[in-house]
């Protein structure tokens, strides 16, 4: 249990906070045209993120266990089929994908922090940082070797249980985060191109946007508040029962959405400003921030803290991913954490392999048409699999589950009531829904 409803915000914005916000959201965006993109993003937070968070909050709270467990005993008191389980079989499936990946990536920034503390980005021009990011994923041992070193520590943190690491981390490492990207954006203010890319973040165009697009905005939203696979749900179990669903869950979603705007806002203007392509993927950040650390003063020191802050929101993301099937494996095979947090570790890293050969060695093969294996692994889980486990977990959070276990956990007033359930049962559903019909059909 966590020890207040402080923590388990912190823990939650932890989880939701990290490589996702950073990261990825830049790079999405930029690889989907900006504007028009983040809209839809942002609308996909407000009627499909928060409802969905509500519902595996609530979930969570009532089971009480892990997600397998707490879908099947929420199942058999409500009277509903025993299939549900299947969201946490999915979700825990769609976790060892997700945590394959992020492992690489979050590796990518350890890296950094030792390349920004030797001071390899002092002065670099653009052409520079995109050949240092090139050297360095084009190495497969480095690689690997980092992934290995992120993987240990998300296993380490994750066997000595929930409680202690994570609070501690996210307590103080959070709000540095936080700060230091204020920070950042105060610096991208002046690089002359500010309001290039805030132009280019915030200005919508009709018909820009197609239905792919649509689908990696709502892939965005799930895979940034840690939705559709039962982390949040897993969470939501130790959460208090004094605390209130709905408003932590918005709390949460505010959180996330203004650190990945902020990370976004840091990283355009310097596109810009250097003349780099807002569409050139998965190195985006790791190519426009070394160049701002480079030509700052201090910035060696900045750089280097930077990238430990980002490695901490990593851990206490990936920490959340795993979580789910560790808390499985104790209870069902009754193993000791520890074992349990290494085989769900090892599994990803292996299965992290494919994702790190993906930039060297193995950058021609494709598994789904066009998609190298880390594109397959990104586009599986989070645009299909995320969006479909957080729609069942809608339609029984909204339709199936028992009303007074319901009531009894979400206390809202009539009014809100409503309004939740409007979301949860038929908008939340039918908006992933439709977005499907539309990509895939
Ligand atoms: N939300 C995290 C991020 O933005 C990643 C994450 C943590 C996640 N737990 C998750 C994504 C569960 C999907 C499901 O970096």
């Amino acid at each position: 249990m966590w020890s207040s409803r402080l923590m388990f915000v912190l823990a939650a914005a932890g989880s939701a906070v990290g490589l996702g916000n950073i990261w990825r959201f830049p790079y999405i965006a930029g690889a989907n045209g900006g504007g028009s993109f983040v809209l839809v993003y942002l609308l996909c937070i407000a009627i499909i993120g928060i409802p969905i968070m509500t519902s595996e909050i609530l979930l969570g709270r009532a089971g009480r266990q892990s997600p397998i467990h707490s879908m099947r005993d929420l199942a058999r008191q409500s009277g509903a089929s025993p299939m549900w389980q299947l969201i946490g079989w999915m979700g825990a499936l769609a976790g060892f994908m997700i945590l394959s990946f992020y492992g690489v990536i979050a590796g990518w920034a350890m890296a950094y922090i030792v390349s920004s503390a030797q001071g390899t980005f002092t002065g670099v021009d653009a052409a520079q940082a995109t050949a240092i990011f090139n050297g360095f994923i084009g190495d497969p041992f480095e690689v690997v070797a980092w992934q290995t070193v992120f993987m240990v520590m998300t296993v380490v943190i994750v066997a000595r249980g929930v409680g202690e690491g994570i609070e501690t981390a996210v307590k103080y490492l959070m709000p540095a985060l936080f700060i230091l990207l204020i920070a950042l954006v105060v610096y991208a203010m002046f690089s002359g191109h500010f309001m290039e890319g805030v132009r280019f973040l915030f200005s919508f165009h009709r018909g820009e946007l197609g239905w792919d697009g649509v689908l990696m905005a709502m892939g965005q939203a799930f895979f940034t508040l840690s939705l559709g696979m039962a982390a949040i749900m897993t969470y939501g179990a130790y959460m208090p029962k004094d605390a209130s669903i709905v408003g932590t869950a918005t709390t949460i979603a505010l959180l996330d959405t203004l650190v990945a705007v902020l990370a976004a806002l840091v990283i355009f203007p310097l596109v810009f400003a250097n003349g780099l392509e807002s569409s050139s993927g998965p190195g985006l950040m790791f190519v426009t921030l070394p160049l701002a650390f480079g030509h700052m003063t201090g910035g060696q020191i900045f750089g280097t803290v930077f990238f430990i802050l980002v490695t901490f929101a990593a851990v206490t993301s990936s920490i959340s991913i795993m979580e789910p099937a560790v808390a499985w494996l104790v209870e069902r095979l009754y193993v000791p954490r520890k074992w349990a947090a290494i085989v769900v570790g090892g599994v990803a890293w292996a299965l992290g392999l494919g994702t790190a050969f993906s930039f060297n060695i193995w950058s021609d093969v494709t598994i789904l048409p066009g998609k190298s294996f880390f594109d397959t692994m990104d586009f599986v889980s989070n645009n299909v699999m995320l969006p479909l486990g957080g729609m069942l977990i809608a339609l029984f959070a909204g339709w199936f589950l028992d009303a007074k276990i319901r009531n009894d956990e979400l206390a809202l007033s009539p009014g809100m009531f409503a309004i939740w359930r409007v979301l949860v049962r038929f908008v939340a559903p039918a908006a992933v829904f439709v977005v499907f019909v539309m990509t895939f059909v």
